[in-house]
């Protein structure tokens, strides 16, 4: 009879945390790319959401399987899934966050840029479709290069007559997730206090962590700044390399887009102290895309925190007047892309 009751008591408790998880569940999100390495441990994540209703899964292919499997776990979202071109748009359909990481990752010996010519198309044919179909939606974008594919989104979404730069991001997050790791490993900190901005783009030396601005306040010999900035704008390629041909970060980065999900979940329902890292359109230097870290609100970016680039140290300085060049020329490829398209 004991055994009885205590297993009522928790079939209860766990029927009363359901009920208030539903309460809570009223966002839609779509992931495409979704049966892909970074696909299906992002979409688990986002299926363990309490703020998510309805989770929408899009592939060229595979997709069926992920979504019959992550059904089957008893949270408040809905799973469907969708196949190829003609189930797009019923996809898309009233969703309030959109996450791409659609396209093909690097191998050993290529760079970022690399994967431009096979990912620029399918970036611009998906944004197209979000541009008819969900318009109002946060669109966060994963597919590398994120310094080309985020302006090649823009444009798409200008032509259509649908651009919102407050709510166009690329995700980023990793970087920070890396720099607070690398951080709290090498000063022995609390990896839970640990922030770190990191700003500019998403590739190589274009990539800057302001550890001057870490938080809480560390002093770092001008050896550590040298050594922690270089692996974290290596750190794509450290998994790369350790992964030796079977792709790049997947389980990192669907931990990191998952975060950048939830921020915006948590800012589109109204909660006022949501901060992160995201390329975006800017004007706080003089490339018109660059990340910073934002304050994100029920509209998209609220503010741009213009602050971190102030009292930057002289390697930060220097790190990001040396960046300019590169990510000016990633932007461009990425523009001239968009508008040379029918
Ligand atoms: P993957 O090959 O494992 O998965 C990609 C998925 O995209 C596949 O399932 C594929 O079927 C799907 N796909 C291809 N074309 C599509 C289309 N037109 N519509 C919908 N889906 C399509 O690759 P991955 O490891 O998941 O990486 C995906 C992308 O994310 C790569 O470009 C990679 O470079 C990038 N990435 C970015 C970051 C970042 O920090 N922003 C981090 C890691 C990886
Ligand atoms: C990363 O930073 O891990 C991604 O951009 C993938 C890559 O190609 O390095």
């Amino acid at each position: 009879a004991l055994k009885t009751s205590f297993v009522a008591k928790a079939v209860e408790q766990n029927q009363r945390l359901y009920k208030q998880l539903q309460t809570q569940a009223s966002y839609k999100v779509a992931v495409l790319g979704a049966a892909g390495g970074i696909g299906q441990p992002l979409a688990l994540l986002i299926k363990m959401s309490p703020l998510v209703s309805a989770l929408h899964l899009y592939d060229v292919a595979n997709v069926k399987g992920v979504a019959a499997d992550l059904s089957h776990c008893n949270t408040p979202s809905q799973v469907l899934d969708f196949t190829g071109p003609s189930e797009l748009a019923s996809a898309l359909k009233g969703v309030n966050v959109v996450v791409i990481p659609a396209g093909v990752p690097r191998k050993p010996g290529m760079t970022r840029d690399d994967l431009f010519n096979i990912n620029a198309g399918i970036v611009k044919n998906l944004i197209e479709a979000v541009a008819d179909n969900c318009p109002d939606a946060f669109i966060h974008i994963i597919s590398n290069p994120v310094n080309s594919t985020v302006p090649i989104a823009a444009e798409i979404l200008k032509k259509k007559g649908v651009y919102d730069p407050k709510k166009l991001f690329g995700v980023t997050t990793l970087d920070v997730v890396r720099a607070n790791t690398f951080v709290a490993q090498k000063k022995n900190l609390k990896l839970i206090d640990v922030d770190v901005p990191v700003i500019g783009g998403h590739a190589g030396i274009t990539i800057l962590p302001l550890l001057s601005k870490t938080r809480p306040s560390v002093t770092f010999t001008d050896e550590e700044v040298q050594e922690l900035t270089v692996r974290i704008q290596n750190a794509g390629t450290e998994v790369v390399e350790a992964k030796a041909g079977a792709g790049s970060a997947t389980l990192s980065m669907a931990y990191a887009a998952a975060r950048f999900v939830e921020s915006s979940l948590r800012a589109l329902d109204g909660d006022s102290d949501v901060y992160e890292c995201t390329y975006i359109e800017s004007d706080v230097t003089d490339l018109p895309f660059f990340a910073s870290r934002v304050k994100l609100g029920r509209k998209g970016v609220e503010a741009v925190i213009t602050k971190d680039l102030q009292g930057l140290s002289e390697y930060e300085e220097q790190a990001l007047e040396a960046l300019k060049p590169e990510l000016r020329a990633s932007i461009e490829k990425g523009i001239a892309f968009a508008n040379k398209q029918p």
